[in-house]
């Protein structure tokens, strides 16, 4: 991890966009020059973050997504920034929206994206892959109709794939978030339903569980 002067931050942030702030500052700057940096406080005096920080979680996760075939972001460096008290990973953005960007803007039938998204959260789950920050502004459609992810430091990846009782879990992550809630009608989260339980060749059971944890 490199460390960065004040002066160092400042050239680099030069210009930049904030596209996510919170009570505690800057969380997602776009730079000028079109990559982001994504900073990272140290939420608790004593934690794992100290010696494990989030940037390097994401980093480290990036390499695993990629192993995977799962398309992300695409890192440049890791910086820790004393002057800001901050650990940052910087990356060049994966082209394309948010799934919740897309869904908000559909105008038509949006069945075959749910489809797909099904079928992609099976193929995390065959890859060992739990997403634990799993929901729609986390999903990204690239300009390629592939899905692919960001805001990856929170993912843990497995040998195994992962089994059905972490699999409802994980889908709790999703139905925990209130806005993709409202962007999807009960023929939206059936269709999703259906299409992972498909690829992934869940039970019967396992399927009326996940109507459940998706209120269906
Ligand atoms: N790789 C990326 N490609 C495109 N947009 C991105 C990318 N990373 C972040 N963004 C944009 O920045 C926003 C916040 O990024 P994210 O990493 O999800 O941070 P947060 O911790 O605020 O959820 C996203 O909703 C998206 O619009
Ligand atoms: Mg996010």
């Amino acid at each position: 991890m490199r460390r960065l002067t004040e002066q160092e931050y400042s050239t680099l942030r030069d210009g930049a966009h904030v596209i996510e702030a919170d009570g505690f500052g800057d969380k997602v700057l776009l730079l000028n020059d079109c990559s982001f940096l994504k900073l990272f406080r140290r939420k608790r005096l004593l934690s794992s973050a100290l010696v494990f920080p989030y940037s390097t979680r994401f980093t480290l996760n990036a390499g695993l997504l990629a192993e995977r075939g799962i398309p992300s972001v695409t890192i440049i460096d890791n910086y820790r920034i004393p002057a800001i008290k901050r650990t940052a990973v910087h990356y060049q953005p994966l082209a394309g929206e948010t799934l919740r960007k897309v869904l908000k803007g559909a105008t038509g039938d949006s069945s075959g994206l749910m489809r797909q998204l099904g079928q992609f959260i099976a193929l995390l789950h065959e890859k060992g892959v739990y997403f634990r920050s799993l929901h729609l502004g986390n999903v990204l459609l690239t300009p390629d109709h592939e899905l692919g992810l960001i805001d990856i430091a929170d993912i843990s990846c497995g040998r195994l794939s992962v089994g059905p009782r972490r699999a409802l879990r994980n889908f709790h992550h999703l139905a925990r978030s209130k806005v993709d809630m409202e962007l999807l009608d009960s023929t939206l989260r059936k269709r999703l339903i259906e299409a992972y339980c498909e690829a992934s060749g869940r039970s019967d059971d396992f399927q009326a569980a996940l109507g459940k944890v998706l209120h269906v």
